[in-house]
């Protein structure tokens, strides 16, 4: 009974309040579909099995429970050894069971591998890397001039209908490459290159997960596919692509001046601040954080921003993080140039609010077990960040659109 109700109820199971979002049973484009599809067959398969064999087995149980005589000297039953016939059939039933299986599981092992030849040419290309513990996404269909590939950490965008062909690595260790409603898993393996494909029918936001245990912070270590239909995904892309911007004390007007609303109180150091409660549902798009702020940022801090800007370089941030158009340069961390329009930081993790980015800042190691921003940037060079200071850094952060 208990089992029938954990089945039955898959797609209402809410594990962490996450909305039952990360679930392959709800599926949202043809790769998922074609899992789900084996998962069905093979689940009908074992289903006919079990009925089969219980019923055989209630039936011996309650037919030749007792003996059918008190006679104490009657002889045993007829007794038998083997039938050629049953046994044979037995095997036969295995192989054909094991035979419908295999259809289906060919088919989809082919179907998944690569985009399907004839989409091949409208196909768009991201290279997926896993790092310890988050995921960078290359666009190598979105050049910018004198620097490459467009970048971005966390949050995969891509064109909604349309296939998907994704290039898995990873630079330390064994990662794997989940997105439940679309597609996975695939494993980014060190010094080999991995691929797959998905492609999200309708625009809509779907859970990531890394799906291979990779170190302290392997559960949390997520992401968040985000599919835009074709006019919105080019203006991201655009988007994407400029150099950040933000305010310099002399254009903005100080008058309007206004600091984050941030109360550390509210801090729970010793509780996930995952961003589960925000609903994907609700569609809103990403492009809506810079459609609603104009440039240069008027309304708040300028100067607040700048000494920011002046922190990210003193506290090392620069050193891991890219900035483009700024100070930041180093490319072991998640690029950061346009981080404010994400909808999500740490991975997926916290919701990108100013409070959870000065939780993010000033205790890393509280939110990430772990996570490399500590253990590589804070802890050997001793850097510590205050409460006037992670303001200041969010004010920058928060900038960034
Ligand atoms: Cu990366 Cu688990």
């Amino acid at each position: 009974l208990a089992a029938v109700f954990l089945l039955a109820g898959c797609s209402q199971l809410n594990f962490w309040q996450m909305d039952g979002h990360q679930t392959s049973m709800v599926t949202a484009g043809p790769v998922a579909e074609s899992q789900l599809q084996v998962f069905y067959a093979t689940v009908w398969v074992t289903a006919i099995i079990f009925v089969v064999v219980a019923a055989v087995l209630t039936y011996a149980t309650i037919k030749f429970k007792a003996r059918t005589t008190d006679d104490e000297n009657a002889p045993p039953p007829e007794q038998s050894h083997g039938n050629p016939l049953i046994e044979l059939s037995l095997i036969g039933v295995s192989v054909l069971a094991l035979v419908f299986i295999a259809f289906p599981t060919l088919r989809a092992i082919w179907f998944t591998y690569d985009v399907p030849e004839e989409e091949r040419e409208n196909a768009y290309v991201i290279d997926a890397i896993g790092y310890q513990w988050w995921f960078k996404f290359d666009y190598p269909m979105e050049q910018i001039d004198g620097v490459g590939a467009l970048s971005v950490a966390n949050e995969m965008v891509i064109p909604a209908g349309r296939p998907v062909r994704v290039n898995l690595r990873t630079v330390d260790v064994i990662h794997s490459f989940w997105v439940p409603k679309l597609a996975g898993k695939v494993d980014m393996t060190p010094n080999r290159g991995n691929h797959m494909w998905l492609q999200a029918d309708e625009p809509g936001y779907f859970w990531g997960q890394c799906a291979e245990y990779c170190g302290d912070s392997h559960a949390v270590m997520r992401f968040r596919v985000i599919a835009l239909n074709e006019a919105d995904f080019a203006e991201w892309v655009a988007h994407k692509k400029l150099p950040a911007r933000t305010v310099t004390p002399e254009i903005a007007d100080p008058a309007r001046a206004e600091r984050p609303q941030i109360t550390f109180a509210s801090f729970k150091r010793n509780e996930y601040g995952f961003s589960d409660k925000w609903d994907p549902r609700s569609q809103v798009s990403p492009l809506d954080n810079w459609r609603q702020q104009q440039f240069p940022h008027e309304g708040e801090d300028a100067a607040l921003i700048a000494q920011g800007r002046k922190l990210f370089q003193t506290k090392t941030c620069i050193a891991c993080h890219t900035v483009r158009g700024h100070e930041g340069m180093g490319i072991t961390g998640p690029e950061l140039t346009h981080i404010a329009s994400q909808t999500t930081i740490a991975a997926g993790l916290l919701e990108n609010t100013p409070e959870q980015m000065a939780r993010w800042i000033m205790h890393p190691e509280v939110v990430k077990p772990g996570n490399k921003m500590y253990t590589t940037g804070y802890v050997p060079s001793e850097i510590t960040i205050d409460q006037d200071e992670a303001l200041a850094l969010v004010a920058y952060l928060q900038s960034l659109k």
